[in-house]
């Protein structure tokens, strides 16, 4: 995947380019919102949209209507509230969102179409994506001769496959659960270097000291320890998922709080990550919190900006990744800069807490050599 993102990063790096030379502000998101539109779309769809160039695209327009529901919609509210109404409340919500259902069926389609091409020209091309391992896993035909007799048992051999419904729904998760949430942290990121040019400056020097102008690759980012400290401190401020569902499996008691067995329990991972008893000053932008040694004296959960244990985020090291590379790309060649419209302080959105109230506004700078 690593050179299905490069191109994504550098057709960025040319609309900055376009930026710094015209000398314009530009409301950061709106960069990063194509960018990782178009690595989720290469990467998981086998789709090369440019978003970049295309902003109209009919993909982007429905990707967009995926990540609208609001907190100011009274059934995402009562589902968050009391998650265990979901199987209740799925018709109601099913019938008052008819946007909601278009958008799926689109998405549904696009599979159908990239089904069809694909077996039109099964060796034109050797497709290494999610679609085509979502794909391989439906199309596997499974003799029931050929399964152990465990597995023959009626209602097992068959969770072998993949459905459509759980394909199409597997592709829906990874651009929700992929597009927005790496733009934010790379909008954040922008704005902590912008605000703290000693740190920009610091990640810059590791950046051409480890790769000397070279572009980044899997291997060679992750030696830019720096990078990683800065990336995990702007998710500790502002995590896009602010907080997580875990449900008991047994009875347990928690400082001295008894959980039933099937309670389900809310993690405000955001409160979690301003908590003073593991974060000293905690609103204070300060990368130096994840030194692997400050990070080996703090309680493992004290972190939790992808989530922890076997159902954390399974996208971490494709989202790391691509905001790596683009923040190697962009740092490579400008310098990120305030201007007159960037907001003193980061508000966040009542309705979406993870998203900044404000646009942010910053510049670049093309650097000079
Ligand atoms: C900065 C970017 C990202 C952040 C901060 C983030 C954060 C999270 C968090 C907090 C969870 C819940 C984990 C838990 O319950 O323990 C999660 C789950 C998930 N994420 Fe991400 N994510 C990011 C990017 C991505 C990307 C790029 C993809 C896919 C392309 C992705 C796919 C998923 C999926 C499929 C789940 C559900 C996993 C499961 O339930 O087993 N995420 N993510």
């Amino acid at each position: 995947m690593e050179a299905l993102i490069l191109a994504c990063a550098d057709r960025l790096v040319q609309n900055l380019k376009k930026k710094a030379q015209g000398d314009e502000d530009i409301d950061i998101k709106r960069m990063f919102d194509p960018y990782t539109m178009d690595v989720i779309a290469s990467t998981s769809f086998g789709l090369h949209l440019d978003a970049q160039g295309n902003p109209n695209h009919p993909f982007i327009k429905n990707a967009k209507e995926l990540m609208e529901p609001s907190l100011h919609s009274p059934v995402i509210l009562i589902l968050l509230f009391f998650p265990y109404l979901m199987k209740f409340l799925k018709p109601v919500f099913v019938f008052f969102n008819v946007t909601f259902v278009r958008t799926m069926n689109f998405f549904v389609n696009i599979l159908d179409q990239l089904e069809k091409e694909r077996a039109l020209n099964p060796s034109e091309k050797n497709y290494a994506d999610l679609v085509q391992l979502l794909l391989n896993s439906h199309n596997m035909s499974i003799q029931k001769s050929e399964l152990s007799e465990d597995e023959q048992e009626v209602g097992k051999w068959k969770k072998k496959a993949l459905t459509r419904a759980e394909m199409a729904a597997n592709e829906i998760l990874f651009l929700v659960a992929g597009y927005d949430t790496t733009s934010l942290t790379l909008t954040f990121a922008s704005y902590f270097l912008a605000t703290h040019p000693h740190v920009q400056d610091k990640l810059r020097s590791e950046i051409d000291k480890q790769l000397q102008g070279s572009d980044p690759t899997y291997e060679s980012v992750k030696n830019l320890g720096y990078l990683e400290q800065v990336i995990l401190e702007t998710l500790r401020l502002y995590p896009p998922g602010v907080r997580v569902d875990r449900v008991a499996t047994e009875d347990v008691v928690v400082r001295g709080l008894k959980i039933p067995k099937g309670t389900t329990c809310v993690i405000p991972i955001k409160t979690i990550h301003r908590h003073p008893d593991y974060w000293p000053d905690p609103d204070k932008f300060d990368p130096e919190r994840f030194t692997p040694d400050a990070i080996a004296r703090r309680h493992q959960f004290a972190f939790l900006g992808f989530g922890m244990g076997p159902r954390n985020c399974i996208g971490m090291r494709l989202a790391k990744l691509e905001m790596k590379i683009a923040l190697v790309k962009i740092l490579q060649r400008f310098t990120i800069k305030t201007c007159d419209e960037t907001p003193t302080e980061i508000t966040t959105r009542k309705d979406k807490p993870n998203r900044p109230g404000k646009p942010i506004i910053l510049k670049v700078e093309e650097r000079s050599f």
